[in-house]
């Protein structure tokens, strides 16, 4: 039996199945309106068919009054019926499996719309496989529990309500035996949920594990088959299988005591009521009909609650899926920025100057630039940074970099520049202190513009399995001519053309088919072909060989003046140039200056890194 948590857990996930399965299918809930009417309209067809039964032998059969044409009526009708009924039940499955299908791509959409909006901090602790099985198979049981629900409940339940009120109009006495032992099958329900419950969420999770495991090796592979661990991860993985397979089979167990076989043990019992009544009472002829009425019911009782409570496994299955999607949906999003807010607000007021013939809206965005032009391009004041719970990783930091200035970042691995990156490009909220971006606080900036104004090179080159030109264009739409420029300033363009297509030739995926070299010269590219105001590199020359690092360098050269440029370089000689050099240690700024500046300082970390790869080199 179950624990108390674990029963609040049932109850909890099936209120999110229920309220997310509304969600989903909010657009085309008439269709389940016009299901439960034809569904009813089928129930009531087929119930007729063992009373026109009834009429035949009680007034036909029995009595030998055989009248042909009305007799031929009543059986054609008893046909009729029938297949009348399996036509529109079999119309009512296709249009709630539209409907199912229809709602599971609203919801996988809804789930992907939203896992692009989760802030940076959720994939931290996401693992990558498990989070496409959410999406993926997750989904798609949905599906599942669409038509299981919306069709074989509603269908079943409509049948027994018609066939339990049809024998209550037959014979009450004999309605009344066979309610009584619904309670039964009821107590069979529940003890089935009880029973399978936990195998069923055990051997969902398990699933997930299985894609995660698989999922990561693959994208390991080479550092999997190096360290030889082949072996290691192959037993961890039959583990996995194991005890998934150990919670289909205490599930299956579950299935094979309590569905079919209950159930049937259970038909048999109401027939042997059923016939015992019959058989206590003076059978007259009147009767005869109404048995073989009540047994032809009898089947309609009990096939329904057979198919409700088989439904119950796949139901457990669904609604464990469907709550982990809605627990997925749970997270919360990035935070929406103040401007993002307010621009409802300024389309609104913007409308309304319209309205009132005034004309100076137009003039608006260009007063704000120029309020803000002699602003510098990144302003930190007083920055503390953790990682959730963690360690400080950045102590109060300051830092003034002006428009269009060079700004070089450098200390050893672990210092926290990327993380200083990371606040920059708001992947994670600021804890202590703020940054400003030309003369707004970083909150208060629309995402698109915000976007646009900052290009990021990150330090591992990401390339999506594409060709050279979206890996470029990322989706922005630009011209040709704009990505080739980008192309051509990142020094980029040569190797391009080398490439059997061109800017078409497919990357593969991670952009496998290019060295890291040349996967770093795409992102430069990529981040140049938004025109960005300020531009954020992280390690953008470290794979890069000394004469292509200089072609970056003279890349960057020409960009000094109109582009704010913040470097990030183990490799000192990528920011030798620098108009600052800021030198973080243990996430404080230990020296700042331009590279000879920085040279002066006797003993100082700069002079020493600087000292050090000279030697190396
Ligand atoms: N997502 C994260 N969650 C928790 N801690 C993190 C995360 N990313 C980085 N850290 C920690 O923050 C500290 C600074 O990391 P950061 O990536 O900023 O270093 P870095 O200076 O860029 O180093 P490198 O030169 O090796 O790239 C490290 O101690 C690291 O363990
Ligand atoms: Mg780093």
């Amino acid at each position: 039996m179950l624990s108390k948590p674990e029963d609040t857990n049932l109850r909890r996930q099936t209120a999110q199945a229920a309220s997310l399965l509304r969600r989903a299918a909010q657009p085309d809930l008439h269709h389940l309106g016009w299901a439960v009417l034809w569904l009813m309209g089928a129930a009531l067809l087929e119930v007729l068919g063992p009373i026109m039964g009834k009429a035949l032998i009680d007034k036909h059969l029995l009595p030998h009054h055989l009248d042909w044409p009305r007799m031929a009526g009543l059986l054609a009708g008893v046909l009729l019926t029938g297949w009348l009924a399996s036509g529109l039940r079999y119309l009512q499955l296709v249009r709630l499996s539209g409907l199912a299908m229809r709602s599971v791509q609203r919801l996988r959409e809804m789930v992907y719309g939203h896992v692009l909006r989760l802030p940076m901090a959720f994939f931290d602790r996401a693992i990558t496989g498990q989070l496409v099985s959410r999406v993926t198979n997750d989904t798609e049981a949905v599906k599942t529990l669409y038509i299981q629900v919306l069709f074989v409940m509603l269908d079943s339940t409509i049948v027994l309500v018609g066939t339990v009120c049809a024998m209550a109009w037959l014979d009450w006495h004999l309605m009344v035996i066979v309610l009584a032992l619904l309670p039964a099958v009821l107590l069979i329900i529940w003890v089935y949920q009880r029973w399978s419950a936990p195998a069923v969420t055990r051997a969902r999770a398990l699933r997930s594990d299985i894609n995660g495991q698989m999922a990561e090796s693959i994208g390991g592979m080479s550092v999997l088959q190096a360290s030889n661990a082949e072996a290691r991860f192959a037993a961890r993985f039959g583990e996995t299988n194991r005890q998934h397979y150990k919670a289909r089979l205490a599930e299956l167990r579950a299935n094979a005591w309590l569905l079919r076989p209950a159930l049937d043990l259970f038909n048999i019992i109401l027939l042997a009521a059923v016939i015992f009544v019959f058989g206590q009472r003076e059978m007259t002829s009147a009767e005869v009909g109404v048995l073989y009425a009540f047994i032809s019911y009898l089947a309609r009782v009990i096939e329904p609650l057979i198919q409700i409570t088989m439904q119950f496994s796949q139901l457990q299955q669904s609604v464990v899926a469907t709550a982990r999607v809605s627990a997925l949906l749970d997270e919360a999003s990035a935070p929406e920025h103040a401007a993002e807010r307010a621009a409802a607000t300024d389309a609104a007021a913007d409308a309304f100057a319209r309205a009132a013939g005034s004309a100076g809206s137009g003039a608006a965005p260009d007063a704000v630039v120029a309020l803000h032009a002699n602003a510098p391009a990144v302003a930190i004041r007083h920055l503390n940074f953790a990682y959730g719970d963690g360690p400080t990783v950045l102590h109060d930091l300051s830092l003034e970099i002006p428009q269009g200035a060079f700004f070089g970042i450098v200390g050893h691995t672990g210092s926290g520049k990327s993380t200083l990156l990371s606040l920059l490009l708001r992947y994670y909220p600021a804890q202590h202190g703020s940054i400003v971006v030309h003369g707004r606080a970083l909150d208060d900036i629309a995402n698109d513009q915000f976007r646009a104004d900052v290009g990021l090179v990150p330090q591992d080159p990401f390339l999506l399995a594409a060709s050279v030109r979206e890996n470029i264009d990322m989706g922005r739409g630009l011209p040709q001519e704009q990505i080739e420029a980008a192309a051509r300033a990142a020094h980029a363009h040569d190797f391009i053309c080398a490439l059997e297509q061109g800017y078409d030739t497919e990357l593969g995926e991670g952009g496998s088919r290019l060295s890291v070299g040349q996967k770093q010269l795409i992102a430069i590219a990529r981040a140049l072909a938004g025109k960005p105001r300020i531009l954020l590199l992280d390690e953008a020359t470290s794979h890069i060989d000394s004469q292509t690092e200089q072609i970056v360098q003279e890349a960057m050269n020409e960009l000094r003046g109109r582009v704010t440029i913040i470097a990030i370089a183990h490799r000192l000689s990528t920011i030798r140039d620098a108009d600052r050099i800021i030198v973080l240690n243990h996430g404080r700024i230990e020296e700042a200056g331009a590279h000879e500046e920085l040279m002066q300082v006797d003993g100082g970390l700069y002079q020493r890194l600087y000292l050090l790869q000279q030697l190396a080199a």
